[in-house]
């Protein structure tokens, strides 16, 4: 995971301090690693390690390099930790190509004994080393470099963007479902995984859409084509992105940037999923006498709506418990036969990683499940599922969260399903239901974002207010008012909708917001929104979250979440929730980036 910076000058100008630059520009998807590749006298040269590229350069004293074709890139590790051999570009056993990617393989394990059968020497566990495996592969069965790569990214599943650059100064692009960037400026091509890294160096650019593969010649020709091989026509757009803009990739903060990426990241998340690992936490979930789920704030909250997941499909209830109140009420009776899942996104949280010392030492067995994994969570835990989302830089956690959605569910689902389906079956229909997810929370987050500034500006006005649900959509409403706090520093309580008439409503009034999320059990939606209608008399401005397209005739903002099966509408009813924070932010002209006194990694206690 990370990003990727290929570049060819068409006139020998040395194309290598650019690359750098527009590498440096985008790490914000990532700097744990990196990487450049070129072509100098026929021969693949390679430097990488464990570091940003900065210190690459000078450590390798790539000033002295000169180059008119380089392939660069900066990792996130997600598969294999950060580790020079981890780091792109991967080579193959000839040095024929080097190949750099973001993304994630979903069929690693499946190409990794394939490749391996045909004595390729892997020597890292990037899974983007297998991309130049098997590119070699289709070489030695005698097609040509262009060839063997539309052969071997037909093979790629899971969500990739990969580039080559071959030994004989050609290279190539693949994505199947990011955009990729193809700029021309004077004398360069330049091809990148994000727009904002090109400014400066390209005049126009091209979008390569998913499914879609690009051909630079060794003369410096570009074509565009589909994976059938049909050329695809593209339109060059005039570069015009703000300098202002270029560090947070053309979006006015990273939160938002962030809330973008949501359908990217699930489909991340599921493709990093290894079978292996499924397989084995399912079996110590299932076997456990008991299963504590532990976290802090956001990923408490998905660890809430993981008991849910669990319960509905796999007829199991685990104890859910705030990492902080762990260690004061159930460690002293934790065992062997214990298990405990631990959720953080930053695998660094104190509470959390104390607490899984702790519950080791006692003899339970512990699942990480984090978003770092050079974290000390996943050196502590027995087996640990990466998130797999990418950084996140924002202190709000937004796609981490909906992403640790995904992979509970996937857990859950395998828990309920390990004793008689092969784990990779589940992974396959897993793979197909996300995508229909990623398809729908896609094309509907331009709408969402629109509903939502209207519905803020609504309640902007207010000094404080609650959240409401009930049923697998409360724990949403807990979520919705930890985003609402630290985002637009506005007080915000998350409340059960049944708890709303024993106390909470007498204070209600026009200061004071309802944020309803419409349950997804239909008795529970009817009760709350009969209590809807009292909150509404008392003057409490109220914005209604709800999948169900009617009740306009209500005097209320309503933001419209797109309709999905039951356990994956927590993650439209989150974004609709992350936007709706977000928008009120802006209303209020804070930095959602850094909100005052919190941290991403809270470490220290
Ligand atoms: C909320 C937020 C925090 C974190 C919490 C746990 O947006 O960012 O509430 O969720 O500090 O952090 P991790 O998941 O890194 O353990």
């Amino acid at each position: 995971m990370g990003g990727f910076v290929l570049a060819k000058s068409t006139k020998d100008i040395d194309v290598l301090p650019l690359t750098i630059l527009a590498l440096r520009r985008m790490e914000f998807r990532g700097k744990d690693c990196s990487g450049i590749a070129w072509v100098e006298s026929g021969e693949m040269r390679v430097v990488k390690d464990s570091f940003p590229i900065a210190e690459l350069s000078s450590k390798y004293a790539l000033n002295r390099v000169s180059t008119s074709l380089a392939l660069g890139h900066t990792r996130y590790s997600t598969h294999g930790k950060a580790d020079p051999r981890n780091a792109h570009p991967h080579l193959d056993c000839e040095r024929i190509v080097a190949v750099a990617g973001d993304g994630a393989l979903r069929n690693y394990e499946e190409l990794y004994a394939e490749l391996v059968e045909r004595s390729h020497r892997v020597v890292s566990k990037s899974d983007f080393e297998l991309v130049a495996h098997l590119i070699e592969n289709y070489v030695r069965k005698g097609l040509n470099y262009t060839k063997a790569f539309a052969e071997a990214v037909v093979r790629l599943e899971g969500i990739v963007a990969a580039a080559a650059l071959f030994r004989d100064g050609s290279a190539a692009i693949y994505t199947s479902h990011q955009p990729v960037y193809v700029g021309l400026g004077r004398d360069v091509v330049v091809a990148s995984s994000t727009l904002s890294s090109l400014y400066g160096t390209v005049l126009g650019y091209a979008v390569v859409e998913g499914g879609e593969l690009v051909f630079i010649s060794s003369g410096g020709r570009v074509e565009f084509a589909d994976l059938s091989g049909r050329s695809v026509a593209k339109k060059f757009l005039a570069y015009d992105l703000g300098e202002s803009l270029v560090s947070t990739d053309g979006y006015p903060n990273h939160m938002l940037r962030e809330i973008y990426e949501v359908p990217y990241s699930l489909l991340r998340t599921v493709s990093a999923v290894q079978s292996r690992y499924l397989e084995l936490a399912s079996k110590v979930a299932l076997r456990s006498s008991r299963l504590f789920v532990i976290a802090n704030g956001t990923s408490l909250h998905a660890g809430h709506i993981f008991s849910y997941y669990l319960s509905e499909l796999a007829g199991r209830i685990p104890i859910v418990v705030s990492a902080s109140e762990f260690p004061l009420y159930y460690l002293d009776s934790v065992g062997v036969g214990d298990a405990v899942l631990a959720i953080s996104q930053s695998g660094e949280t104190s509470e959390v990683v104390r607490s899984v010392y702790e519950a080791r030492l006692r003899g339970a067995t512990v699942i990480g499940v984090t978003n770092n994994i050079n974290s000390r969570l996943t050196r502590f835990s027995n087996l640990y599922l990466p998130i797999a989302a990418g950084p996140e830089l924002a202190v709000p956690a937004t796609k981490t969260f909906t992403s640790t959605l995904v992979l509970l569910y996937i857990l859950a689902k395998s828990v309920s399903e390990v004793s008689s389906k092969p784990v990779s079956k589940i992974l396959s229909e897993a793979w197909r239901e996300v995508g229909e997810v990623y398809r729908v929370i896609l094309s509907s987050l331009d709408r969402v974002r629109l509903e939502a500034e209207e519905a803020s500006k609504s309640i902007s006005n207010c000094s404080s207010g609650y959240v409401v649900s009930r049923g697998i959509t409360y724990p949403l409403a807990l979520e919705g008012a930890l985003k609402i706090k630290e985002a637009a520093y506005l007080h915000a309580e998350g409340v059960e909708g049944g708890e709303l008439r024993h106390g909470p409503i007498a204070i209600l009034d026009r200061n004071m917001f309802t944020v309803f999320i419409e349950p997804l059990e239909p008795a529970a939606a009817s009760d709350l929104m009969n209590v809807a209608e009292d909150v509404l008399k008392y003057g409490s401005p109220v914005v209604l979250v709800s999948h169900i397209d009617e009740g306009k005739e209500r005097p209320l903002a309503k933001i419209r979440v797109p309709s999905l099966k039951r356990h994956f509408m927590p993650i439209g009813i989150a974004v609709a929730l992350q936007l709706l924070a977000y928008s009120l932010a802006r209303y209020r002209g804070i930095d959602v980036d850094k909100p005052r006194r919190l941290s991403k990694v809270v470490s220290t206690q």
